[in-house]
């Protein structure tokens, strides 16, 4: 795997790849990397394109000091990871190459807001779009994968690139999962065994529910299940709310629907979302 640290290594290497006609597939990441991030590259790896991780821990997104700070980084072990996968390239942007006119974010998408995470979470999609934007034109690539895990996410860089025109295709992946059904995530690496176990008990009472909720969506259904989150000692809900997948409206004209949860293990945030309208998979 060619590790690229700055954007003349990156262009340079590019150009000889675009020599060979090989379409690049690009796979952004904050690093921490797990079997979600992983799946997304061997996704872009099977389908023959050439596959470039990038990992860059994005200030602006990041509305909460202490989450920034605390956030995990392991670059010898993400390397390792990406390595045995056979990722044919990462790149670590600097803040340079993310942010040449300095740190900040631009509000450019105005569609899926206010609601969901962008709710709980005031700039967080500003920054995201921002930085993938800025990813897009120095890497170019001809598809870029983005894991279903982040639906409102997935959501707006959709829409980043149906706005912006932008020849790049982009791949929705499905969510890779823990054994207890709940989808792998980065900031995961920081609960203790206590807040694991935590993390089980949710994630039983999540599954007990969604039984209950392919078969009718009742507010009756989805408060009990906050309540059993709370007994089993979860500290706090943003939202648990049914959602079309097409509008991330409640209107029901659609045919397929999640269930969209984020909440508080001490002070790590789980975000997930859960199909409705087919049997939830990778669930081992
Ligand atoms: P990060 O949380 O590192 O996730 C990188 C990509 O991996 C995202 O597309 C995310 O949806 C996907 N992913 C994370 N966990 C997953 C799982 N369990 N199964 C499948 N895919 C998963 O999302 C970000 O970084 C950032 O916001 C980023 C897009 C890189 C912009 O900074």
């Amino acid at each position: 795997m060619k590790i690229l640290r700055n954007k003349i290594e990156l262009d340079n290497h590019l150009v000889e790849i675009r020599k060979n006609d090989q379409e690049i597939g690009l796979i952004p990441t904050m690093g921490s990397i797990h079997k979600g991030h992983k799946s997304l590259v061997e996704k872009c790896i099977e389908a023959n394109f050439f596959s470039l991780a990038t990992i860059y821990i994005n200030p602006t997104q990041f509305d909460n000091k202490s989450d920034f700070e605390n956030y995990p980084c392991d670059e010898k072990k993400d390397i390792f990871e990406l390595e045995k996968i056979q990722c044919d390239a990462l790149f670590f942007p600097s803040k340079e190459d993310m942010y040449p006119n300095g740190l900040k974010s631009q509000k450019e998408i105005l569609d899926y807001r206010d609601i969901l995470c962008d709710k709980f979470r005031p700039g967080h999609f500003d920054g995201v779009t921002t930085v993938v934007k800025a990813l897009f034109d120095i890497t170019r690539p001809d598809h870029a994968y983005f894991g279903e895990k982040d639906f409102q996410q997935l959501k707006l860089i959709e829409k980043l690139v149906q706005q912006n025109a932008l020849p790049i295709v982009i791949h929705a992946c499905p969510s890779i999962r823990l054994k207890n059904g709940i989808s792998y995530s980065s900031r995961f690496k920081n609960f203790s065994t206590h807040e694991k176990k935590i993390l089980d008990n949710a994630a039983k009472f999540i599954y007990e529910h969604l039984i209950e909720l392919k078969h009718n969506v009742t507010s009756i259904i989805l408060d009990k299940l906050k309540k059993n989150l709370l007994e089993v000692g979860v500290n706090k809900i943003d939202y648990l709310e049914v959602r079309n997948e097409k509008e991330l409206s409640f209107a029901s004209l659609y045919e397929k629907y999640r269930l969209f949860v984020a909440f508080y293990i001490g002070n790590i945030r789980v975000i997930d979302n859960f199909a409705l309208h087919y049997k939830v998979k990778n669930k081992k």
